[in-house]
């Protein structure tokens, strides 16, 4: 089966069972309890929703075949299915490798909730170098945690290289793969031991459901981390596993169109006088574009760039513009835009966003499906009034 025919059918089988009405989705189960008629043998396997539920049961079922996996959890959010996979793989003294400008609430997981607290140690290296991350091992390192491409500045981790690297180490290797889903990049296939998603962003891509998805091979590995899923019970919601369903069913479309926008906006920024500097990896100007095009499928639908203005100018830029709402978050169908410095990385010390390149004028940009000439001319006019 093809990507948009499993995002279709995976877990949606019609069963023609006598006891159900046919139908073409998976039902919404809101039950939290389920009825067994004889005490040692529970009903097709399930006794409590928060250990399995046949709506979530779907949907893990679909997020696995989207990467090419064996397995597929769901939880509450990305955050929730990060916290587990941390809990299930690691103990006090263990060392994580992990990539410099990761999204910001991941840092604040690891360095004041898992480092401050349970004593596990966070090397932030830049992962674009897999030459840094061997230099950076040591006998305690147990997982190596890279996001590909990173956020806001894009830059991409060649994660065949550091998967064997890990390999060779007997390390795990991590990939948070939410900004190019399961249609333009899969991890697995190029070594990761484990894929997650912030289902938040374009997985279920309406802006209507916090969630997070985990997806892997190896059975061990699955089943430490559903005995966290169950233990600590970050679980997702039936109700937002039924949105998540009907969400990946247009996955392949949406990206095609947020790939197919982002290209031309990107184009155009890029020979605009006002703008500095645009980074987008569909771009022959991305610093890795070759890495892009061997590991990735398409350049997705994001977008960083540099105005060539002050803060106070770039402010106005985003506030003049009429269908990028100005919005956290990303991987939605309607266009957001934000300024990193006073929005998602404000929280990031400023020598560090420094350091990484985050500067006031800097701009991301999540592109999404409406009319391509629509977005153009409003950005248009926007920087036409500074
Ligand atoms: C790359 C990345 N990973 C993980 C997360 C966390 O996901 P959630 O907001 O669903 O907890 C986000 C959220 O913005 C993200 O951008």
């Amino acid at each position: 089966m093809k990507f948009s025919t499993k995002s279709i059918h995976i877990g949606e089988e019609v069963d023609f069972n006598q006891t159900t009405s046919g139908d073409v989705i998976a039902p919404l189960h809101l039950a939290t309890t389920f009825a067994r008629k004889d005490v040692q043998d529970p009903t097709r396997g399930f006794e409590y929703s928060r250990s399995l539920n046949p709506t979530r049961q779907a949907l893990e079922s679909k997020l696995a075949a989207l990467e090419n996996a064996e397995y597929g959890l769901a939880f509450s959010s990305g955050l929730g299915a990060e916290t587990s996979i941390l809990l299930a793989l690691l103990k006090s003294g263990d060392h994580v490798i992990t990539t410099d400008d990761l999204y910001g609430g991941t840092q604040r997981l690891f360095r004041k909730v898992f480092e401050e607290k349970f004593n596990i140690q966070f090397s932030f290296v830049d992962t674009s170098k897999s030459s840094l991350v061997k230099n950076h091992i040591t006998n305690k390192t147990k997982l190596i945690w890279i996001e590909s491409p990173t956020n806001p500045m894009l830059k991409l981790s060649d994660i065949q290289a550091i998967a064997k690297i890990a390999n060779q180490n007997g390390i795990i290797t991590l990939v948070d793969n939410t900004f190019m889903s399961p249609f333009f990049q899969n991890p697995l296939d190029l070594g990761a031991d484990i894929v997650l998603h912030s289902t938040s962003k374009y997985i279920n891509g309406h802006s209507d459901s916090i969630g997070g998805a985990v997806m892997v091979n190896n059975s061990e590995l699955y089943e430490r981390i559903q005995f966290i899923q169950n233990s600590a019970g970050a679980i997702l919601s039936p109700f937002d596993s039924y949105m998540v369903l009907r969400g990946i069913k247009t996955l392949g479309m949406r990206m095609r169109e947020h790939h197919r926008n982002s290209q031309q906006i990107a184009e155009y920024l890029e020979v605009h006088q006002k703008v500095k500097k645009v980074i987008y990896p569909g771009l022959n100007s991305h610093p890795q574009y070759h890495l892009a095009q061997r590991q990735m499928k398409g350049g997705g639908g994001m977008i960083t760039f540099e105005l060539d203005t002050n803060l106070s100018k770039s402010k106005k830029f985003v506030e003049n513009l009429n269908y990028f709402s100005l919005a956290e978050s990303l991987g939605g169908v309607e266009s957001l835009i934000e300024l990193p410095a006073l929005m998602t990385h404000a929280s990031v010390p400023i020598e560090d966003r420094r350091k990484l390149g985050i500067t006031d004028s800097l701009i991301r940009m999540s592109v999404g499906v409406e009319s391509t000439e629509d977005l153009l001319n409003d950005l248009d006019k926007a920087l036409n009034r500074i």
